[in-house]
């Protein structure tokens, strides 16, 4: 697995462009197989998780062809029912593909995701609200049998927001008989996004962005041509790290409103930002105050994607912050990365207790999941002296040539292939 190489110090300068979203286009590759027509999805980031999802999609049956950030899926022959279980394990956003092979097939095979870094994952309230919808489940040894054909509209009421489990209830409901409502459905923009697209295929869905989803069955539906939203995980992830380095950075090709919560913490700590609607452009010293209280919510709440790299910024802000993870049970495996760094941080339950020092040194850390080798990566970019950074296979997950952009910014970052 690849390394970074990181000399930190140096301010940041300059215009970032930001990707489409990974949790968009990940249930829009889903959704793309309820129907039998083409589907393309322009400014669709080049991940490994997208690579996997493309790679599920073809084990389906689907063919799908990337030019540039354009993706073409055709789903003419995704007729399979079965999502093997080395590509379930691959990928956890593979769940998302139940609903809409039910919608498709009416019948599915699918081993459990399973866990990963941050969590258990459980997918009991996605099964729970697509019983709710008459499909018997049965599991057997690691797979889960579905039987749709019985299916038709219904008012699910999710436990918990879920953001996978609302849209696999969503595709798996496009197609059904009838009306369902989703009931504490989760707020999330990719929702929102779900929902543009399925009714560009010809759904009818309304209300994605509340808490009340309702969806009137139809018939079948066609293809559509969609434009992914840009990434909001990776646009506040570099306002912290400019915020972080210091210097000038404008974070281009966002959508400012989905930043909003960041935005209010971020004006706490002493950066200048000057907010407009597709672009963020934030001034900073390098020198913050830290941030009191950041408690992880579901949207509009802070991002818990966005916990990890908050976190690298408050270990060298002046102060003390609390930082509350609410979502996920085991998300601080960067925690000991940034402490081998110098960092003063102590974990208790749910919550780590920052004390800002005044500098980080750099050494040799590990990447353990997604966003907290990105807070390794803002942490390294700040500290004195060099980093190194492995597993960064776990980065590519999300961040699409995130060293190219850094280093155009002023950063001293390389990637040493393994
Ligand atoms: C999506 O994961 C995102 N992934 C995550 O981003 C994000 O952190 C998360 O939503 C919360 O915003 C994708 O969209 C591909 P959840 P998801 O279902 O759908 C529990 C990243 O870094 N839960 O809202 O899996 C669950 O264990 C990734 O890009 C159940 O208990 O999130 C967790 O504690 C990480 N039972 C909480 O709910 C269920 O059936 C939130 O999970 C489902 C979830």
């Amino acid at each position: 697995m690849d390394k970074y190489l990181i000399r930190g110090g140096k301010r940041l300068y300059g215009d970032f462009f930001v990707q489409g979203a990974k949790n968009a286009v990940l249930p829009l590759f889903a959704a793309s197989i309820l129907t039998k027509d083409k589907v393309v999805i322009s400014n669709c980031p080049a991940l490994l998780d997208v690579a996997n999802m493309a790679n599920i999609l073809e084990s389906l049956g689907a063919t799908v062809v990337r030019e540039g950030n354009l993706v073409e899926i055709n789903p003419k022959d995704a007729d399979k029912i079965e999502i093997p279980c080395s590509l379930a394990k691959e990928l956890r956003s593979s769940i998302f593909l139940l609903g809409s092979i039910l919608g498709r097939r009416k019948c599915a095979k699918i081993a459990y995701p399973g866990g990963c870094d941050i969590g258990l994952r459980p997918i009991d309230i996605h099964l729970k609200g697509l019983e709710t919808l008459n499909v018997d489940i049965k599991d057997q040894n690691g797979y889960i049998y579905c039987d749709a054909t019985k299916i038709r509209g219904g008012n699910v009421v999710l436990d918990y927001p879920s953001v996978g489990a609302t849209e696999n209830v969503m595709m798996a409901a496009v197609t059904a008989q009838g009306v369902t409502t989703i009931n504490n459905a989760a707020r999330e923009p990719e929702i929102f996004e779900l929902q543009q697209f399925l009714n560009a295929m010809g759904a009818k869905i309304k209300g994605a962005g509340s808490s009340l989803i309702t969806i009137q069955g139809v018939e079948s539906l066609h293809g559509a041509e969609y434009k992914t939203m840009p990434d909001r995980i990776v646009a506040g992830t570099m306002l912290i790290c400019a915020a972080m380095c210091g210097g000038s950075v404008t974070v281009c090709n966002c959508n400012s409103k989905h930043l909003q919560a960041l935005a209010s913490k971020l004006q706490q700590s002493s950066c200048k930002l000057s907010i407009f609607n597709d672009k963020i452009e934030l001034a900073s010293k390098g020198k913050l105050f830290a941030i009191e209280s950041i408690e992880t919510q579901p949207y509009p709440g802070f991002p818990t994607d966005l916990q990890a790299p908050i976190m690298a910024m408050q270990a060298i802000s002046c102060g003390t912050s609390i930082i509350t993870e609410n979502i996920f049970e085991t998300r601080f495996k960067h925690v000991p990365e940034l402490i081998k760094m110098g960092a003063k941080i102590k974990v208790s339950g749910r919550s780590a207790f920052v004390r800002g020092v005044p500098r980080l040194v750099g050494t040799g850390l590990v990447a353990e999941d997604l966003r907290g080798g990105a807070c390794l990566v803002l942490a390294g970019l700040k500290a004195e002296g060099t980093t190194t950074i492995s597993n960064i296979n776990h980065i590519d997950r999300g961040y699409e040539d995130w060293e190219q952009q850094l280093t155009a910014l002023g950063a001293d970052i390389s990637r040493e292939k393994q």
